[in-house]
This record gives C-alpha cells, structure tokens and sequence, in this order.
C-alpha cells in the first residue's frame, strides 16, 4: 500500500537519507575522536504530507505498521519512537509543527549496525525541513538526530551515524572530528573497493545493552585520568594506570583514534587493511563489543586472497563486518560465505560494488 491508499491524499514532499558504514574509528565517537564513515547505497525514505486532523500518523511500509499519536502523547515505541523525537525537538526549539502524515519505506537493513534509525532521523527532519521551509542546515539535522535518539530511543550514542547520513555520500569517506565538526571528504585507498557481510546474529544497542554501559566506563576512565574526554590522550600507555577494565576500554578508544589519523595520512592499501584488522582486535579484546559469530566471519575475510583487513563495523554485539578489498574481486563474498556457513552460521552480502 502506498502514501495515497494509506492516506488518502497525495505526498507533498519526500526525502531520503542513506545508512552507512564505517571504515575505522568505532566507540571514539562519543569520545570526542575520530570517525571514518562512507554512505551505503541503501536509502531511508519518507513522504510527507499534512494531517486531516489533529494526530500525526506515521506508516511504515516494511512492517506495515501505523502509529497514531497527538504532540502530548508519551513516546511511542518501535520505528515511531524516532519520528516523533524529532518531532518533538523541532518543536522544543520553537518550530511550529503541524499534524503531518509520514510514510516511511527503506532499504537500510536493521539491527546491523549500518544505521538504520539514523537514516529514518536525517530522512525525518530533511522531510520537515522541506515541508515546513524550516531554517535548520544539515549539521543541525545531524545534531536533532542524535538527541531523538538518545533522548526519544535511550541509546546514548555519539554523533557520527546521523553526520554521516546527513553529510557523507557513497563514493568518498568523510574523516569527522567529532569534537569540532571538522570535516573532510577522502577518497577510498586506490585499488580498494568495500564489501559489507551481515553475520545474522543482530544487535539491539538501545537501553540496557552494553552499548551505554561502555560510554559510562569511557567516561569514568577520562575522569581518572583528568581529561575532558579520552580523545584529549594520543598514548595508550597512559591508561596502564587504570583498574580492569578501563583501561582496555580507555585502550581501544586511544589506539582507534590513532588508527583513524594514521589511515588518513596517505598511507598504503595493505597498511589500511592492517588497521582494519588491529581494529577489529581490539574491539574483540579491548572493547569486548564483538561477539563469535563476527570473530569468525572477520577472521575468515582476513584470511581471503584480495581482503586487505576486515572489521566488525557499527555499535556491536553481533552486526555486520566491513573489508576492503582488492578492487572488482566482490566474487570472493561467495566463498567467504560457503566457509562462514559451515561453520552453522548464516550470512548475506549486504553492500558489495556492482
Ligand atoms: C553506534 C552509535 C554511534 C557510534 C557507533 C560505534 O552506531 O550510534 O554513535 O558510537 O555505534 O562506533
């Protein structure tokens, strides 16, 4: 069913925003670090279009799902729950938001870790912002994405998700400072292409996982150690000094960082493809964000002809691993799978260069 047999009116405006996935720099995000994101081909999109009376309905064609809710409601659950947080901040910082109708329709896979609500968020409030000619730019969009989420979602997330989706697109990485904003556009290294593979075991980083529990033990570790945020510390001897386990939490984060600026430097393929696997170590060692399924399906990428590293990207706890591979060799995801699935797991290609 489309907007008109749901609704029973025309959409006036739509919008779209992409996941994405990142290539080095995962949990320093909210640590005021370094990120390396690229767009992913899968869009989120939404049409929109005035409400007939005074509820907002938002429809999601996926889950064929509607969500009925008034501004004063309690927040809704499920795909609804981002909508409305939007919704709510736009309205909070004083934009007057009318009842609207909202369809949502996507091809960004969930619970990966390619970003499938910030997409939804970007999408969202790019809709409104056409609709509503409201005067928000594509940072501010970034930022109210980030706060539906963590207020409206309880995932206590960091910025680089809805940057990406708001900013990155899907030929050039964007290197973000994510203390400053800063920003630059990278291309790929030469000779490489990427190739994304879901390990069927999904993540739900949201309230009570782990993913909130590891920005608290960020947080207490950079209290220890007396800085604003552990971004502000370039030598992971440093946090030597800590109890178990910041300082492997405050370890990974302060070699993540590095990792991202030495990937950013100009150095070779294979030597990206190195952090990509000392990454992937130390979020398995370090961080403890990854769990069997994703060991064996990264260590199987590593060990292919024309892989130069593979990492579980995104929150963790289950998801998908990122590798950059030698340029048109996406046939070997064939055989990565064949070996994945021995092992009784069940695995897709979810992006792969045509
Ligand atoms: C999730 C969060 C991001 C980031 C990553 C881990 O995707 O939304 O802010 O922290 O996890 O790098």
């Amino acid at each position: 069913m489309n907007f008109q047999q749901i609704f029973g009116t025309t959409p006036e405006v739509e919008a779209t925003a992409p996941g994405r996935v990142n290539l080095l720099g995962e949990h320093t995000d909210y640590n005021d670090g370094f990120v390396l994101p690229i767009a992913i081909p899968q869009r989120t999109k939404v049409e929109l279009g005035l409400s007939q009376d005074t509820q907002y309905h938002f429809y999601s064609q996926e889950l064929e799902e509607m969500v009925s809710v008034a501004s004063k409601s309690l927040t809704p659950e499920g795909f609804a729950s981002y909508i409305f947080g939007c919704i709510q901040l736009l309205a909070k910082q004083g934009y007057k938001i009318p009842a609207i109708n909202l369809y949502v329709t996507s091809t960004v896979p969930i619970g990966v870790g390619l970003s499938s609500s910030a997409a939804l968020e970007v999408a969202t409030l790019k809709g409104l912002r056409s609709l509503l000619n409201l005067p928000i730019d594509d940072v501010q969009i970034a930022q109210i994405g980030q706060q539906a989420e963590i207020q409206y979602a309880g995932l206590n997330c960091g910025i680089m998700d809805q940057m990406a989706s708001s900013l990155a697109g899907t030929h050039s990485m964007l290197f973000l400072d994510t203390r400053t904003l800063e920003r630059r556009t990278l291309e790929l290294p030469a000779g490489g292409e990427i190739l994304v593979i879901d390990s069927g075991v999904n993540h739900a980083l949201a309230a009570g996982s782990g993913y909130n529990q590891r920005r608290v033990e960020c947080e207490e570790a950079a209290r220890l150690l007396g800085v604003k945020a552990l971004r502000d510390i370039t030598n992971p001897q440093v946090a030597q000094s800590l109890p178990e386990p910041l300082c492997r939490r405050a370890r990974h984060v302060i070699t993540e960082n590095n990792r991202v600026l030495e990937a950013i430097s100009g150095i070779s393929i294979s030597r990206f493809g190195e952090l990509m696997n000392a990454s992937h170590a130390s979020q398995r060692d370090d961080y403890e964000v990854s769990v069997p399924a994703v060991d064996a399906l990264a260590d199987i990428l590593q060990r292919t002809p024309a892989v130069y590293g593979a990492r579980l990207t995104g929150g963790g706890f289950g998801g998908a691993c990122v590798a950059l591979i030698a340029e048109g060799k996406s046939a070997i995801a064939t055989d990565v799978l064949r070996q994945y699935n021995e092992l009784g797991y069940s695995g897709q290609v979810l992006v792969a260069a045509k």
